[in-house]
């Protein structure tokens, strides 16, 4: 039998798969893949334990669990004064893969045009393509990765569909500023394009910033899609919940992927993070102290070595340069390091079309400190 040709020509195993498997194999510490070696808050846990012996075992309603859903729009109010309809504007997704898959595939249809900034998370482009469309990439320029809105004005045509926003930024721990929504706004108004806000790091901001959310906005919130994860929030990556809040006709497109895509999501997990959302809201309020303490003493130390960086402005991500230390391009400057240095990394360019000039790599700080201080002090000795 023939079998039939990819639909998905260039994707392979992603370079966060390649490079934790070489970590492993090096026995390397691990500062590639973006998961906390560090567990949940405990009353969280404790309450995930509570429900699955209480039998919350089956299926939970399609849309999410309707606690789940009142504590996510009880959060959004607080955090950025959007109210919502829980019933008709949020969903919960399995992790915000699953949101970010459901909102191209509900409205991107064959020669419609979405345009995205590299460096990209990888799950865009390939939802994107899978669905007829067209990824219209613009690079964002080192060091500061900022957009530029005139480019993207003159990237605009009468087939883009959407714009995918991503803040605060992986890889490049960038964040978008309130100066950049108006520009936005501008950009946007009077016409029928869509949004489509990768926030799921909207906890972990630095240096007292406000995040800039699309729910602050709403002239934007009403043609968006907005996703965040409870796995970044909550340090609890494996659990893969997340969820979308969009205008209920957004909604009402999404739902119908979404139920034909996973249908619904862990219902025991749902119902822990209700419990927990509406117990313990001061757990997001905290989150940029906790991860900012992470930042300044990893990079305090790495103040020692010949990287050179800006301090990341949210994510738990540090990008560094290494053209102190080396000419290799950055995929394998990367397996240089896990060689040499015993530290996992990931390369910049592996998220971009087409790579600019430039020597970065990203390190993940969501480590135990004692797992970020061996990882600068090898660092420091190359
Ligand atoms: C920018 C960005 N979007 C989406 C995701 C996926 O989130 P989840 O694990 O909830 O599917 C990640 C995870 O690393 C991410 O960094």
């Amino acid at each position: 039998m023939q079998y039939p040709e990819t639909k998905l020509p260039h994707v392979g195993t992603t370079i966060f798969t390649q490079m934790s498997a070489l970590a492993q194999a090096h026995q390397a510490i691990n500062l590639s893949q973006g998961f906390p070696d560090f567990d949940g808050p405990e009353a969280l846990l404790a309450r995930v334990d509570h429900y699955i012996r209480q039998g919350a075992n089956q299926y939970a309603p399609m849309t999410g669990m309707p606690t789940l859903c009142a504590a996510i729009a009880a959060k959004v109010e607080r955090c950025y004064g959007r109210s919502l309809d829980a019933a008709a504007e949020v969903t919960v997704t399995s992790g915000a893969t699953e949101a970010l898959f459901a909102a191209i595939s509900a409205v991107v249809r064959p020669g419609d045009e979405v345009i995205v900034f590299d460096p990209a998370y990888d799950s865009y482009d390939p939802a994107i393509s899978l669905n007829g469309g067209c990824a219209v990439h613009l690079q964002l320029q080192p060091p500061g990765f900022a957009i530029n809105w005139d480019t993207v004005a003159q990237a605009i045509t009468p087939k883009t569909r959407m714009i995918i926003l991503n803040t605060p930024h992986n890889p490049t721990g960038q964040t978008l500023s309130a100066a950049d929504m108006q520009a936005l706004q501008a950009l946007v108004a009077g016409t029928d394009i869509l949004l489509l806000a990768d926030e799921v790091y909207e906890h972990i901001v630095f240096d007292g910033a406000e995040h800039q959310s699309i729910n602050r906005y709403p002239a934007l919130a009403e043609r968006s899609f907005v996703v965040s994860s409870f796995g970044k929030t909550y340090h609890t990556t494996g659990w893969k919940i997340g969820y979308c809040v969009a205008p209920a006709p957004l909604s009402a497109e999404l739902r119908k992927v979404h139920q034909y895509l996973t249908f619904s999501t862990s219902t025991p997990l749902q119902l822990a993070l209700a419990d927990y959302l509406t117990t313990d809201p001061a757990h997001d309020q905290a989150l940029p102290a906790f991860y900012q303490a992470k930042r300044d003493r990893f990079n305090a130390r790495m103040a020692q070595s010949r990287f050179s960086f800006t301090p990341a402005a949210g994510t738990y991500f540090q990008v560094m340069d290494y053209s102190a230390i080396s000419d290799l391009p950055d995929t394998e400057f990367v397996l240089w390091l896990i060689e040499h240095a015993g530290v996992a990394a990931i390369p910049l360019s592996v998220f971009c079309q087409q790579p600019p000039e430039m020597k970065l790599i990203r390190f993940c700080f969501a480590k135990h400190e004692t797992t970020l201080d061996q990882a600068a002090e090898q660092l420091c000795k190359i």
